[in-house]
């Protein structure tokens, strides 16, 4: 089994990443094969409209995402991580996001399915408010990335009222509860 963790935040280290990190640990424990994505070092152009993903599911902007697409294809299970800037995912994550409008197409106008295996996905987020729909917008936006790719939103660990770098180590139950997310996404 393959988990594909994608780090949202530009903070290395900072709140995001620890948790992401305590997951795919969990997953690692039940012999889960673990990589960690860190989106913020790799070049990915936002979505252009161009699409030409419409014609053959490719898209035509040639960067970093030609690696991404297969792993993401790939992954048994796959772990996106952000943090809340204004309401949302970070610019990084986003525009990884938009860009698999390609597989978006490939599902949804060229009719190729993704393979029928059970693909679980998971949605860590945290955030320094502690607003009730902190993290309504975003869980939307996961949630329709996963369907375009065929894979099932299984999990979430959303973490309210953490804001300086590390600090998420101070928190009662996030880190623990991290590494029992990403233990319970591989469990057969
Ligand atoms: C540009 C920017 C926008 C932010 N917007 C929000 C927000 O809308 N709501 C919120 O609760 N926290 C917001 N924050 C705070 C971060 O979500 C918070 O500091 C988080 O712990 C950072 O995680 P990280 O260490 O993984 O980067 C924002 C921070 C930045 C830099």
């Amino acid at each position: 089994m393959r988990v594909l963790g994608i780090m949202g935040s530009p903070r290395i280290k900072g709140n995001t990443e620890l948790l992401l990190d305590e997951a795919l640990k969990g997953a690692q424990s039940q012999g889960a094969e673990v990589e960690k994505i860190i989106v913020d070092r790799l070049k990915i152009a936002p979505c252009r409209e161009y699409y030409g993903c419409l014609k053959d599911g490719n898209c035509v902007i040639r960067d970093d995402m030609d690696d991404i697409y297969p792993k993401l294809l790939e992954a048994d299970g796959v772990i996106v991580s952000s943090p809340m800037f204004f309401y949302g995912l970070t610019s990084q994550v986003k525009a990884l996001i938009d860009r698999c409008q390609a597989l978006w197409a490939r599902k949804y106008i060229l009719k190729q399915s993704p393979s029928d295996a059970t693909r679980k996905g998971a949605f860590i987020a945290v955030g320094a408010t502690k607003g009730q729909k902190l993290f309504d917008g975003s869980i939307l936006t996961v949630k329709y990335f996963f369907q375009s790719i065929g894979v099932e939103y299984a999990a979430e660990l959303l973490v309210r009222g953490v804001d300086k770098k590390g600090e998420i180590k101070e928190h009662s139950t996030a880190l623990s509860d991290a590494f029992e997310l990403g233990r319970k996404l591989t469990q057969k």
